[in-house]
Formats: C-alpha cells, sequence, structure tokens
C-alpha cells in the first residue's frame, strides 16, 4: 500500500496542496521553516490519526482559518484505500473509503507507518517512559491483537490505581481489588510477552542497522527489562506466573502509595553496547542518533515480516547530523520496496537521483514537482 496522491487544505503553512507521490522514495527539499515537517505530519496523521509534534489537533489548523481537511488516496496492486479526516465546525470528521467514523481512531493501522525525526534521539536519552512509547506504538502495528491488549491493560490499571488511591485512604475492598489485579495480570502479561518476542525479533536487525551504519565493531542489543524482580520468561503461563508473585511482594508497599508498582507501564527498553554498557550512558551523540534510526529501521523490518507489506517510511531530516559516510550507507538502505518520504534541506545529499527517487521542492507551504 502506498501514498498516491494527498490533498492538503488548511493544515499548518499549507493553504492548498495537491501532491502525486512516487511509490518509491520521495525527497521533499527546501529551506528551513518551508513546510516539510508539517508535510510528513500531514501524511502521518492521516494515516495515525495523531501528529508526533502535538497532542492539540487545533494546533494543526493554518493560523486565521476555520477547518483544515486531509485526504489520502492509497494504492495496493488491485486495491485502493482513502483516508479523510478534517474539521467540521471544531469537530473532528474522519472518512475511510467514504464511511463515517466518530474517532480519528478508526484511521490507525490501515496504513502501517514508521517515523524518524531528530527527537526520536529522546528514545535513547529520555526517560524509559520514550522506549515504552516506541515499543507500543510500533508493536500496535506490527502485531493486529496489540493495540485492544494495550488499551484494556490500561484501562485495568486505572480502575486499580483508583482503588489502591481509596486503600491509601482507610477505605478496604479486597473483593474489588483481587479483580482488578486479576485483569491486570492478565492484560500486562500479554503486553510483556508481545514485547519480549519483538525486542528478541529486531535486536539483530537494531544491531546489524547500527553496524551498517556507523561502521563500528561494537555490537547494540536491546534487552526488555521487566520491573519488580520478574523474570523474563518468553512464555504467557510463566509472565502471569512472575506477575504474580511480583504484585504480591508489593502488596503492602502498593496499598500504602496508592498506585501499582510493578507491571508493562514502568518496564524498559535497554540498550547495551556489547552486552554491557548502556548506550545511554556510554554512547557518543553520533552513536545515539544512529541508533535511534536504527531503532526505527528495525521497525520497518518487524512489520514487513508481520503484516507482510512493508510499511510507509517518514524520515524527517535524518541527514542534518551525519557525517558523509552514514549519510551514504542510509541511502543504501533506503529501498524501493518501501515508500519512503523524505525532508532534507539539501538535495546535494542525494547525489544519484535515479528513476527511484521523485524530487519535491517545498517553498512556504507551497509543493512544486
Ligand atoms: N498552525 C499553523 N498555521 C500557520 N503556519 C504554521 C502553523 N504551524 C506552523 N506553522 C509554520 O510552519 C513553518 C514551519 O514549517 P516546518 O516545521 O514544516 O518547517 P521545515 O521545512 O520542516 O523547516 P526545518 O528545515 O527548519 O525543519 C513555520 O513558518 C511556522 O510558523
Ligand atoms: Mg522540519
Amino acid at each position: 500500500m502506498y501514498l498516491e496522491k494527498i490533498k492538503i487544505r488548511n493544515f499548518r503553512n499549507y493553504c492548498t496542496a495537491d501532491v502525486l507521490l512516487a511509490p518509491h522514495i520521495n525527497v521533499l527539499y527546501g529551506n528551513n521553516g518551508q513546510g516539510k515537517t508539517n508535510f510528513l505530519e500531514a501524511v502521518s496523521f492521516l494515516t495515525l490519526g495523531s501528529s508526533f509534534r502535538t497532542k492539540r489537533d487545533e494546533e494543526l489548523l493554518k493560523r486565521e482559518e476555520k477547518g483544515f481537511y486531509l485526504k489520502g488516496e492509497f494504492l495496493d496492486n488491485d486495491e485502493s484505500l482513502l483516508l479523510e479526516v478534517g474539521t467540521d465546525l471544531n469537530r473532528l470528521v474522519v472518512k475511510v473509503n467514504g464511511v463515517v467514523y466518530k474517532s480519528k481512531r478508526a484511521l490507525f493501522g490501515r496504513v502501517r507507518t514508521v517515523i524518524f525525526t531528530p527527537d526520536d534521539l529522546q528514545i535513547i536519552k529520555g526517560g524509559p517512559e520514550k522506549r515504552r512509547e516506541y515499543l507500543d506504538l510500533y508493536l500496535a502495528q506490527a502485531y493486529s491483537g496489540y493495540r485492544k491488549v494495550f488499551l484494556d491493560f490500561y484501562r485495568a490499571l486505572y480502575q486499580r490505581n483508583s482503588l489502591l488511591k481509596k486503600f491509601r485512604e482507610g477505605f478496604r475492598d479486597f473483593t474489588e481489588l483481587e479483580i482488578w489485579t486479576n485483569k491486570v495480570i492478565e492484560e500486562g502479561s500479554r503486553i510483556i510477552y508481545y514485547r519480549l518476542k519483538a525486542v528478541e525479533e529486531i535486536s539483530p536487525w537494531i544491531n546489524r542497522y547500527h553496524q551498517l551504519m556507523s561502521k563500528e565493531k561494537e555490537d547494540l542489543h536491546g534487552l526488555y527489562i521487566c520491573t519488580g524482580e520478574m523474570r523474563p520468561i518468553m512464555d504467557i503461563d510463566c509472565i502471569k506466573e512472575e506477575y504474580k508473585k511480583a504484585i504480591f511482594r508489593r502488596k503492602i508497599e502498593e496499598m500504602r502509595r496508592g498506585y501499582t508498582l510493578v507491571g508493562p507501564h514502568r518496564d524498559d527498553l535497554q540498550l547495551l553496547l556489547n552486552q554491557k554498557w548502556d548506550l545511554r550512558v556510554y554512547g557518543s551523540q553520533g552513536q545515539q542518533r544512529t541508533a535511534a534510526l536504527a531503532l526505527k529501521l528495525a521497525m520497518v523490518d518487524l512489520i514487513k515480516r508481520t503484516q507482510g507489506v512493508p510499511p510507509l517510511l517518514l524520515l524527517d531530516d535524518v541527514f542534518s547530523e551525519f557525517d558523509n559516510e552514514r549519510k551514504k550507507e542510509l541511502l543504501r538502505l533506503l529501498t524501493a520496496g518501501t515508500q519512503t518520504i523524505i525532508s532534507t534541506t539539501e538535495l546535494r545529499d542525494f547525489p544519484n537521483l535515479g528513476s527511484e527517487f521523485k524530487a519535491l521542492r517545498v517553498e512556504s507551504g507551497v509543493i512544486f514537482d
């Protein structure tokens, strides 16, 4: 499935833009502040139902305007898909193949999308929540069951935490606590299982991409870290048992503190150089940037494998901080089989604009073919 055509109305600094894209590699070039990232944001809003820059949809509307509208026409061999989203009297209206949906969640997962932006350095340097967000966004696209389990877990966790808060104030209802504890263990164990499985699978790919791009000898591996001294065993029943024991060990402390102390909402993904040095602490800035990109490219492979089709790949300003060697290697890694939209200020970074590439110039919210 690739994006053939996009229509943009009153979105960020775009007034009207109608753009035809190539099924291969599209290079969006222009000076700073012209609308390159805005364009990628429009594409990802259509396919993920959310922006990678803001949680506030009203920021997406072009200043002084009343409503925005996006339409993407996607093509597969013999299938087509039409995604539309826009505002009407401040309400968001979503359509999939012309059928109206109440929530923008209906857009998610129809065209799988992997995005890399300069902010992704935070996946490496930031707190564990950044790494969990990374896993959750892509596992929800790689495994059909993940999103439901994820939402069910967080609903149960919310209920359990509300109850534990009451426990802290002296209220007691052990029957209700048991109900929510069981639900948290049930759904939480599934999340852990998916994440363990995914990390085991992507870890060699992360290493491969990292080595290809960095030309370094150091290995890079991902390791999923469970909270509460849980042993990470790849078997759903064992995980449930471990989770149950871990929660039991913290029971008194949980009632005192008023929230759930163990589970996937506190887990982490550790990235290790040569099996022992934490990349977050020991990695150079360049290594960390390469690793952030390697994490994303590995997700392209995971989605390809589980879904049988490559996702759409959006690379925002990926070259700005890389040296020439890394740039060249990345260009070699981009394949025509994965539709890619890549933004850059330097078109000369793409020396061999062959037939697989299409260049689009962006200037003040206008795109020139
Ligand atoms: N809601 C909005 N309405 C109108 N203009 C906006 C809106 N949001 C952002 N802009 C404008 O969009 C421009 C930035 O666009 P964008 O972030 O896409 O630039 P860019 O081409 O990616 O630049 P860089 O190379 O610096 O990353 C700025 O001029 C900004 O003022
Ligand atoms: Mg930008």
